[in-house]
């Protein structure tokens, strides 16, 4: 693999959970496997004061904090540690960026990183314009001597105004070329690996349409609650977390046209082109298309769980939906009338993201399946996590007289090939920008348009507190009222277990 060429990475809010718990770890395992520059260095900034020697400790405080397989490794560790560098600033005000700038010029020259840097921002989002328009102001980010790059991490906005204000205000001070906005979900190997599958294999792309597919299902659940989050998931919900962004993002990914090549601009048209193409909800009828739900309190299995509203930095009131379930349309040529039923939650019953593609029964039915079903289920289920994989199933005759038959499943685990590692999406994604490759990066049309699907539901919840948001114990699958968006007989969600190979409805409590 080539090795980027010589650079800084700044990054902002470099005291925070994120830059301990993601970005450093990837750094990392990019500097084990070689892949950084020869001439590298990071800078830390962030409001927590401390010299550059208490950042490195406070980053490897904890013996596996520095790498997910090996935590013997401190030789390594102690030379990547010497590579970080820390500035603390006030209050992130306009007076910092000179200091900021005096610093990053030290270190270029220390370093020879040759004008080219990477700028982070893992601040809370309130923060990206002043910080932009900073290093804008101070000429941070002109290309002259080398080239400059920001990545903006997730969420983008809070609403469609705020994420064309957003784009708008970023515009102003970089180019959209030098723009890197973050979604982890495309980072993740798995991901990526739906188009392979969809575009490196004559036997699916032609039954990836409208005449073959009767519906696709989307889930990314999660066993766990807010998890200290309480203060930011309260403002934002289940929608804005993970719908706007990541599930939409799995959408597009299904549902693309193939891109005439595997090049950024060729495969962000057509990502762009999906979300183009969905219907708007009908919020007139927004109960047909869309269900939120939050959890209760539970007792599984002897133990007491409590419901979102007793978590810390929640409030005792809160109406923030923590699933929310939704029927998409897509109105183009290959997916009239093919509804996507998508669903995300926490605390439901086990943490699991797939795609689904259910497939029409044949048009003649001549054997019996078990519980009178005529009909093999097939689907093609793409698992991106955990148990990493692929399963099909399809109907099969029962050893014995006559013609009994069931349903079996052909599976394959990325675990079984041997060699195989899956890089945390970080890693990826860090660097790809690093190369200059914004494939896996949102582009800033792509993002406003998927605001625009989800905006309305937003305002009409806002401006309608009657609309119900139901609640459903934690550890199971979301409010019943999910069901009625599947409307038709004899048909449910899926029930995925940890394993790939196995589902049914409880089977991960
Ligand atoms: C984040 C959300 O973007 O994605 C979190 O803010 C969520 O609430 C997380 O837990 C899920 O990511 P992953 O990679 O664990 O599926």
């Amino acid at each position: 693999m080539k090795v980027p060429e010589n650079q800084l990475i700044v990054i902002f809010g470099a005291s925070g959970d994120l830059t301990k718990r993601k970005l450093i770890p990837a750094l990392f395992a990019l500097f084990r496997k070689k892949l950084l520059p020869g001439h590298f260095a990071i800078l830390g900034i962030g409001r927590t004061v401390l010299s550059s020697e208490q950042f490195r400790e406070k980053l490897f405080a904890r013996p596996d904090s520095g790498s997910e397989d090996d935590p013997e490794t401190s030789g390594e560790k102690k030379i990547f540690a010497g590579l970080l560098h820390y500035l603390s600033i006030g209050n992130y005000d306009p007076a910092s960026y000179s200091l900021i700038r005096e610093k990053i010029s030290d270190l270029e020259k220390t370093y020879k990183t040759g004008g080219n840097c990477i700028f982070y921002l893992a601040t809370p989002p309130g923060l990206y314009e002043m910080i932009t328009r900073g290093l804008h102001i101070q000429g941070l980010s002109k290309q002259e001597k080398g080239w400059r790059r920001i990545i903006v991490e997730k969420p983008f906005g809070t609403s469609l105004e705020s994420a064309i204000k957003l784009n708008k205000h970023l515009l102003d001070c970089f180019s959209e070329e030098q723009l890197y906005r973050i979604d982890h979900y495309l980072g993740k190997e798995t991901v990526q690996n739906v188009m392979v599958t969809r575009f490196s294999n004559g036997i699916f792309e032609p039954l990836w349409n409208r005449n073959y597919v009767h519906h696709v299902e989307i889930t990314a659940a999660e066993n766990t609650g807010v998890e200290g989050r309480g203060g930011y998931y309260d403002k934002v919900g289940a929608l804005r977390d993970m719908v706007q962004n990541h599930l939409l993002q799995l959408v597009t990914l299904v549902a693309m046209e193939p891109p005439t090549m595997i090049q950024s601009l060729a495969i962000r048209n057509e990502v762009l082109k999906v979300l183009q193409s969905v219907r708007p909800i009908n919020i007139t009828e927004i109960d047909k298309q869309v269900i939120r739900g939050q959890y209760t309190g539970s007792t599984v299995r002897g133990t007491r769980y409590r419901s979102f509203r007793e978590e810390p930095g929640i409030s005792p009131q809160s109406r923030t939906e923590t699933y929310v379930a939704l029927k998409l349309f897509i109105d183009n040529w290959r997916w009239g009338g093919v509804p996507f039923y998508i669903r995300t939650g926490k605390c439901l019953p086990t943490r699991v993201t797939e795609l689904v593609i259910h497939f029409k029964p044949t048009p003649h039915r001549l054997f019996c399946f078990d519980e009178g079903r005529f009909n093999s289920d097939n689907q093609l289920v793409i698992r991106i996590q955990p148990d990493e994989g692929i399963l099909l199933k399809f109907g099969m005759k029962l050893p014995g007289a006559g013609y009994k038959v069931q349903d079996v499943n052909m599976d394959f685990h990325y675990a079984d090939i041997s060699h195989a590692e899956l890089p945390e999406a970080y890693q990826r994604l860090l660097l790809d920008c690093m190369q200059g490759d914004p494939t896996l990066f949102s582009r800033g049309d792509a993002i406003e348009q998927s605001w625009r699907i989800v905006d309305p539901v937003l305002n009409t919840w806002e401006n309608n507190p009657a609309i119900p948001i139901y609640g459903y114990p934690v550890g199971t699958w979301g409010p019943h009222e999910a069901d009625s968006l599947i409307d038709e007989p004899n048909m449910t969600w899926r029930y995925p277990c940890r394993n790939l190979s196995d589902d049914g409805i409880y089977c991960e409590l």
